[in-house]
């Protein structure tokens, strides 16, 4: 068979199906083709053995918005609370109907690391937080404390050679807390 032949054959083929696909009337466009919807979130660790990680979504809000974690029901409260540590699937649902997904983790923090955790949150800002890296130390990660845990023990409890944090001291009980943490093995899961 001659091959123009051939290339004759298909091409009518290709316009039939073409014309096919027209005749059957076109579909509305969807609204959500091209739509990415930027989730913002933030999560809370669960402690110890309770689970009582959280997840809040800031980004998509508003009244006809809903969310849903993995297979459970959509529902229009952005707060998920009581959850078990895990990985978990976040589901939104926009205002004109649109979804997108999110991959979020729960972290667990054993009881004596989450009160350090939050005792560098409250007392260790500006200079060591966000944009924060005085004396070469930023404590923004769960790794950087447990890596700096003989650094941090040595300036907010023994104080050596002065205390943090700068200008200031902890509390006794705060002291106490990061000391406790430190004999148990300053791990995360401590
Ligand atoms: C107002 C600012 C400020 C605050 C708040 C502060 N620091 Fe510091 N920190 C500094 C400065 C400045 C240095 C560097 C000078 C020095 O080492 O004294 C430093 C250095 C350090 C170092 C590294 C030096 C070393 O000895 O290893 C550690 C660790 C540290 N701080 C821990 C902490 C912890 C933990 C907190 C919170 C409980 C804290 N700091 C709060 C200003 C601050």
């Amino acid at each position: 068979m001659n091959t123009s032949i051939f290339r004759f054959l298909s091409l009518t083929l290709l316009s039939l199906v073409v014309v096919g696909v027209s005749c059957t009337g076109d579909a509305p466009p969807n609204p959500c083709t091209g739509v990415q919807i930027d989730i913002v979130y933030a999560t809370t660790p669960a402690i110890g053995a309770s689970n009582n990680g959280s997840i809040t979504v800031f980004n998509p809000a508003g009244d006809s918005v809903s969310y849903k974690l993995n297979n459970g029901a959509f529902q229009s409260t952005a707060l998920f609370n009581n959850l078990a540590p895990g990985n978990y699937v976040l589901t939104v649902r926009n205002n004109r109907g649109c979804l997108d997904t999110a991959q979020i983790s729960i972290v667990n923090y054993g009881p004596k690391y989450a009160q350090v955790k939050q005792i560098v949150a409250g007392y260790c800002g500006p200079c060591h937080l966000n944009a924060g890296n005085s004396g070469n130390k930023n404590f923004d990660t769960d790794a950087s404390i447990v890596s700096g845990w003989d650094r941090i023990q040595v300036r907010c409890v023994n104080g050596t050679p002065t205390f943090m944090p700068q200008g200031g001291q902890l509390t006794t009980l705060d002291k106490q807390r990061i000391s406790d943490w430190v004999m148990a093995g300053h791990r995360i899961s401590d």
